[in-house]
């Protein structure tokens, strides 16, 4: 298959339309989507990036109004976060309606929605006129693509159809909270802090079994954000030692040598660039990457998350 590239919304809508597979651009990272109403589109998503068949995908919606062609109940602390959190770089789980084909939940009674407020996803959703069911657009376990050009590294020949945006600007995947039980739970770190959330919802849980073991997010289980080079967490520059091809990312070197160094202002720029940086490190052939440890505060909590599940496979 040809993977045609554009940078016009309403083409790469159109294609969606007839049921293809299109990579498009938000403000976490690129996802994949197809129309979630089409069984057969929404397959082919599953197939491209060779995901595990048990690990839902997330509804991406462009009009509020969508929420309710998606789910059978929006509770309490689903519509809080909606109401302050929409459009953005979160996610909520509630029920699923009757409409929505069990192959998008990976069997689940229970679907993620999330509205971005990427200016380019907003007019290509609006032009799909259904919502979008789309994970990260990389190949499972690879890192997530935050640029077009790293979506066509892992994905040309396989997707219909990428639409060009700029690189995205937070680099981490959406906040996950799952709204059908008594109490909110966080899923998945992300964007949004844990902090913003409690704010809205004060009695919210965080997530912390044990990440190989849990059912409630079947997409933890799985290995995730992965360079070919060997990820290993340090504190500081100076326990970076390494005979052959390393690279560093954090917000300090200290001054000690590497072969590839990216050394950030915050704990938002590392997250914008670190998974850019674990693919430029592959392809410089890099044997191990050194990832400073950062905060687990505001997005470092997303950060740590990402880059601990980075060292563990
Ligand atoms: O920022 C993002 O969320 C990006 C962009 C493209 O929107 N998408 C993304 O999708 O990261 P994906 O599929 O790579 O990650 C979705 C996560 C997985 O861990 C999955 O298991 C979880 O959300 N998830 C999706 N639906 C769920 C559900 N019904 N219940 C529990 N977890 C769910
Ligand atoms: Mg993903």
């Amino acid at each position: 298959m040809k993977t045609l590239l554009t940078a016009d919304p309403k083409e790469a809508a159109a294609i969606i339309r007839l049921g293809g597979v299109v990579a498009f651009p938000t403000e976490t990272v690129y996802g994949l989507g197809a129309n979630i109403f089409d069984e057969t589109a929404v397959a082919k998503i599953f197939e491209a990036k060779e995901r595990p068949a048990d690990n839902p995908l997330i509804a991406h919606i462009g009009d509020l109004s969508q929420v309710e062609e998606l789910c059978s109940e929006v509770t309490r602390s689903a519509r809080k976060l909606i109401e302050r959190f929409f459009p953005g770089p979160l996610t909520v789980v509630v029920k699923k309606s009757e409409r929505v084909p069990v192959i998008a939940t990976a069997g689940l009674d229970t679907i993620g929605i999330r509205m971005p407020r990427h200016e380019l996803a907003r007019a290509f959703l609006a032009d799909c006129g259904t919502p979008v069911a789309a994970p990260s657009a990389n190949i499972s376990g690879r890192p997530s693509p935050t640029t077009w050009a790293a979506v066509l590294e892992d994905l040309d020949g396989r997707i219909d159809c990428i639409l060009q945006g700029e690189a995205t600007e937070i680099g981490l995947e959406s906040t996950v909270v799952d709204c059908t039980g008594e109490v909110p739970v966080v899923l998945r770190s992300g964007a949004i802090g844990v902090e913003e959330i409690r704010q809205i919802l004060p009695e919210v849980a965080i997530f912390d079994g044990d990440l190989k073991e849990t059912a409630a997010s079947p997409g933890m289980r799985h290995k995730h954000y992965s360079p070919r080079a060997r990820v290993l967490l340090v504190d500081d520059a100076s326990e970076a030692k390494w005979p052959g091809n390393a690279a560093f990312i954090g917000l300090q070197d200290h001054g000690v040598a590497f072969t590839k160094r990216s050394i950030c202002g915050s704990a938002a720029e590392y997250a914008h660039r670190v998974f850019a940086f674990f693919r430029e490190c592959d392809a410089a052939g890099i044997d191990v990457i050194f990832c400073q440890r950062v905060d687990e505060t505001g997005i470092g909590r997303a950060l740590m998350d990402r880059l601990r599940r980075a060292a563990e496979a």
